[in-house]
């Protein structure tokens, strides 16, 4: 079984793919990191060497192994209420300022948020988690939180809810005991079903648009530090597509696409609205 490291070609028939099919543009100076990854799709598959996997990976038989690939390439890290003065936000003013104008009928009865990118689910069950609290003054509405990823595996594990110390270290103690079960030696804590109903998965590449009603809210955060512009421009367009008249879009420190939101009233540099 070959263990060195990816020839120059090999490298660049690797990055091109990637770009390709996810819109990531792998830097130069990741041929370890690259070449780490693949040699861990190797041992998975058995596959004997780096031009066979990309062999694999092209053919019509290597169509179960390409989301698989992408997912050892990507980085999924993240936790409950990364960014925390986001979801004061999203609780103490788009909550508030949503209920107000359902109640003087502005708006109807129906929330619908889109966690674009959600990895293995902590961002839309924090959502969820911030609606919850406020359960009584949403009696009644229609509620959906999707939460999409370009990797089946993150979403799996969303769909299971089970989360360790380091990912809900920033859930208040209140809420931990309240919507999750701990294990005996509270190593782990898995959400309850009722929070887990809340949301809803879908594999999703954001290079795509995303059919559907429009969103009220979206979080789009720390997917796109690794797309070139143009991928970019395509996932914001897509995203923008996707946004409600009054719609509020919500980025992460390391998005960059901060010029091409032009269309969308700027609230806070993390923070965007659709006022056309
Ligand atoms: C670091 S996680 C971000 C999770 C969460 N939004 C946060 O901010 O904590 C990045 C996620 O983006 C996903 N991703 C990468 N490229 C994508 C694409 N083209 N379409 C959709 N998701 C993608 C990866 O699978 C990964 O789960």
């Amino acid at each position: 079984m070959s263990h060195a490291e990816l020839t120059d070609e090999e490298y660049a028939r690797f990055c091109g793919l990637i770009y390709q099919t996810a819109g990531i543009r792998i830097a130069d100076n990741k041929r370890v990191m690259v070449s780490n990854r693949v040699r861990r799709r190797l041992r998975a598959t058995g596959v004997p060497g780096f031009s066979q996997y990309l062999a694999l990976l092209m053919s019509e038989a290597g169509r179960e192994e390409l989301p698989l690939f992408l997912d050892a390439i990507t980085t999924n890290e993240t936790y409950f209420f990364r960014d925390p003065h986001q979801y004061e936000w999203f609780s103490d003013t788009f909550l508030a300022e949503i209920l107000h104008a359902a109640a003087l009928h502005h708006h109807t009865r129906s929330l619908r948020i889109w966690s674009a990118a959600c990895s293995t689910g902590e961002e839309p069950y924090s959502l969820a988690l911030k609606i919850a609290a406020k359960e009584s003054r949403f009696k009644h509405w229609r509620i959906t939180i999707l939460g999409t990823d370009l990797s089946g595996a993150v979403l799996k594990s969303a769909e299971a809810g089970v989360y360790d110390a380091r990912s809900t270290r920033l859930v208040d103690p209140l809420a931990l005991k309240t919507h999750f079960t701990a294990d005996a030696a509270s190593t782990k804590f898995t959400i309850k079903p009722e929070i887990r109903a809340r949301v809803t998965w879908q594999q999703h590449n954001l290079l795509n648009p995303l059919p559907g009603e429009p969103f009220d809210c979206i979080f789009l955060k720390n997917v796109l530090i690794y797309f070139d512009a143009e991928s970019k421009k395509k996932v914001v367009r897509n995203v923008i597509a996707a946004l409600a008249r009054g719609g509020y879009l919500v980025i992460g420190p390391t998005e960059g696409v901060h010029t091409m939101l032009g269309s969308l009233e700027r609230v806070q540099p993390w923070l965007y609205r659709q006022t056309a």
